[in-house]
């Protein structure tokens, strides 16, 4: 018999409409589709355009509506908070709909953008879903992010409106967000209207009178509004990612393509069904958060887990196994650096042990590579298929994986499995040149993309070109370097570009090196990403200083750590920064940072033959030992 991923994956590829017009049979639409692919816009390419839909619909309504309004969409588990919630279908549809009026009575219409600044409460959720209800294009930003961060997004997206919390709970520290959103509305250009403050008992923000609301005052008189049906192609959210600079890339996600391959994804790459408690321990700012707490798990009538915690701490490293047996949970995905954090405390698994973990059936992982340590002890003590799966914010769901819901594949150890239906994974050299099984190089996706990626970049369609698709033209060039064994098996092996990847958050050392470059004694710098047992890279500082600096180095590194830890915020695990008297470069003037990194990492390399001066490598591996005996 034919191994069912195989057919999958080939009618996708040769008969990609009558594979995504099947799995649009699965989504509610108010008005059909005229086309499923639609090429007419080369190389912008757009799925199910003239159909309507609405995703908050097809994610809530649809549900109740089928007589499912007592079964539970969300379980909120707040070990900090010491608090568990359920909330059913029904629940979150009185609250959605009734958030989705307060919206409307403020003035948001279809179209327009609210930014959410929240931590992980269900709250959140009704917000997006809120968002989605009405047609406005919301646009989450991460916690960990510094007003700095915050701000830039809020320009970018022209907000009509902020939604945000007092604040959150990391571990044992209560977090102030209010201050923090005072702080980039005050340096930000645009100037949102107004914004919803949900106040939470850890810690109350200071309100604005005539800008800021109180999100429980409010909703207790706001009146409850319908779904309104949007285009296939409507932005449904801009998630701003990190690329090689400063300014992030708002990666725009549609709704029609959007809500198929979700739904999808949840039957055949997941292995769940509808009623299933699928638990992505991740965070709602991140794609991850966006396609697998809130999208695709209520898209297909499961039920989502909300966890306010941590792997390890909250109280300790069976927290996972404590909520996989509390609440059910057949599905948990979680990034390997959570799995790290926990085998570094229980490296005998002592606390899986404890715990009834009948129901659970795979742990799916991804946000960075999978190593082959982390996946043997997670597999050898779980006992139960861990999948690597591989993708980015740009494509909102796999581009490679083993779909538990079809055949499954024998899992590869280091490997993401193969690609999953609809993408065209190939390796290139870098002059376009398509390489050979087992040769190293560039991975780039070919065209079309399948529903659900990103459509453009905010405002900014040229960008999306240069950034993705000038590259190699006819591919998606997707930043990540890998191979494909004989196999058919796909490696991704890292960044190819100044992006880098820390306990799972995607940062660009660009954005470092512009806020480091601002501090006055900096003549030049670079940042890398070193290697770090735990949190898989971290960032390292190189500085040179102005000539005519004299003061103590070791006050300036602080001064650095602490600016970075300001401007983009603490999740960047900046804290190691080298001073050095040069920094190495091409005879055009060229950073090399590849080979800075590779010195960082103790490993061999070989001396560009382009260098300016060949000893500077020799000063920096010496700068770089005297700083770790320091
Ligand atoms: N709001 C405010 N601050 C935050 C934050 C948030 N949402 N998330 C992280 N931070 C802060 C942390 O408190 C920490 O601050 P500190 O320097 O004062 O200690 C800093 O940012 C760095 O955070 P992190 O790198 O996450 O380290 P950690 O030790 O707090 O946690 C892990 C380590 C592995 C438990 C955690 O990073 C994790 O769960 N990662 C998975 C990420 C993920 O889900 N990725 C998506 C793909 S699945
Ligand atoms: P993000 O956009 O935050 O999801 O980060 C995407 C990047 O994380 C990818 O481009 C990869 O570099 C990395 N990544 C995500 N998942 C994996 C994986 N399973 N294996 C290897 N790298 C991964």
């Amino acid at each position: 018999m034919r191994n069912e991923y195989l057919k999958v994956y080939e009618e996708s590829i040769h008969s990609p409409e009558n594979f995504w017009g099947r799995a649009a049979k699965e989504i509610q639409w108010y008005k059909p589709y005229q086309k499923i692919l639609d090429a007419s816009q080369k190389p912008f390419y757009r799925w199910f355009t003239g159909g309507e839909l609405n995703t908050c619909y097809n994610a809530v309504d649809y549900h109740v509506l089928m007589g499912r309004g007592d079964q539970a969409a969300i379980i909120y588990d707040s070990p900090v908070t010491n608090q568990i919630r359920k909330i059913t279908y029904k629940e979150l549809q009185e609250n959605v709909s009734r958030f989705a009026g307060l919206l409307s009575s403020f003035g948001v219409r279809k179209g327009d953008r609210v930014i959410i600044y929240m931590p992980m409460i269900p709250e959140a959720v009704v917000a997006m879903l809120a968002c989605a209800r009405i047609g406005a294009i919301h646009s989450v930003v991460f916690g960990g992010f510094a007003p700095n961060e915050l701000a830039i997004r809020i320009d970018d997206a022209k907000p009509k409106l902020v939604v945000s919390a007092s604040c959150g709970i990391e571990g044992k520290k209560v977090i102030g967000y209010k201050p923090l959103l005072d702080k980039a509305i005050e340096i930000s250009r645009h100037k949102p209207e107004r914004c919803i403050i949900y106040q939470r008992e850890q810690f109350q923000g200071t309100l604005l009178p005539g800008r800021d609301f109180d999100w429980e005052k409010e909703m207790a008189h706001a009146s409850a509004v319908d779904c309104v049906p949007v285009s296939s192609t409507d932005p449904l959210y801009i998630l701003y990612t990190s690329g090689t600079t400063g300014l992030p890339k708002g990666v725009v996600r549609d709704n029609g393509g959007h809500a198929v391959a979700l739904k999808w994804t949840m039957k055949y790459l997941y292995g769940v069904e509808p009623g299933d408690v699928f638990w992505a321990a991740s965070d709602v700012g991140w794609v991850v958060g966006h396609s697998y707490i809130v999208y695709g798990p209520l898209l297909h009538r499961c039920t989502t887990l909300i966890y306010e915690g941590k792997p390890v701490g909250t109280p300790d490293a069976g927290a996972f196994w404590r909520v996989i047996s509390d609440h059910k949970v057949k599905v948990l995905f979680t990034a390997p650096t959570a799995i790290r954090a926990i085998k570094k405390e229980d490296p005998y698994g002592e606390f899986i042990k404890r715990y009834d973990l009948s129901h659970f059936k795979y742990l799916f992982l991804a946000g960075e590579r999978l190593d082959p340590d982390t996946y043997y002890w997670a597999s050898d003590l779980l006992k139960r298929p861990v999948v690597d799966h591989w993708w980015q914010t740009e494509t909102g769901w796999a581009i490679a994986g083993n779909c538990m819901g079809l055949d499954p594949l024998p899992i590869k150890a280091g490997s993401p499995t193969k690609p999953m239906p609809g993408y065209e994974v190939k390796i290139l050299d870098s002059n376009g040149k398509a390489l050979p099984p087992e040769q190293e190089g560039i991975v780039v996706i070919k065209l079309p993309l399948p529903p659900g990626t990103l459509m453009t970049l905010w405002q900014d369609d040229q960008k999306f070109k240069t950034s993705y698709l000038d590259m190699f033209p006819g591919f998606y060039f997707t930043g990540d370097g890998g191979h494909i064994d004989r196999d058919g098996y796909i490696f991704i092996m890292g960044r190819v570009d100044d992006v880098i990847n820390v306990a799972g958050h995607r940062l660009s050392t660009g954005a470092m090196e512009e806020v480091i470059a601002k501090h006055p004694d900096v003549a030049e710098c670079a940042v890398v990403g070193r290697k770090d047992e735990f949190k898989g890279q971290l960032p390292l500082g190189f500085v040179v200083l102005k000539s005519h600096v004299h003061r103590n180095d070791g006050e300036i590194v602080k001064e650095l750590v602490q600016m970075v830890r300001d401007q983009i915020g603490a999740v960047a695990s900046f804290k190691e920064v080298v001073v050095v008297a040069r920094l190495p470069k091409t005879r055009s003037g060229k950073i090399l940072r590849g080979t800075m990194r590779k010195i960082a990492d103790g490993e061999s390399y070989t001396v560009p033959s382009t260098i300016d001066d060949p000893l500077i490598l020799k000063e920096i591996e010496e700068a770089l030992k005297q700083s770790r005996l320091a």
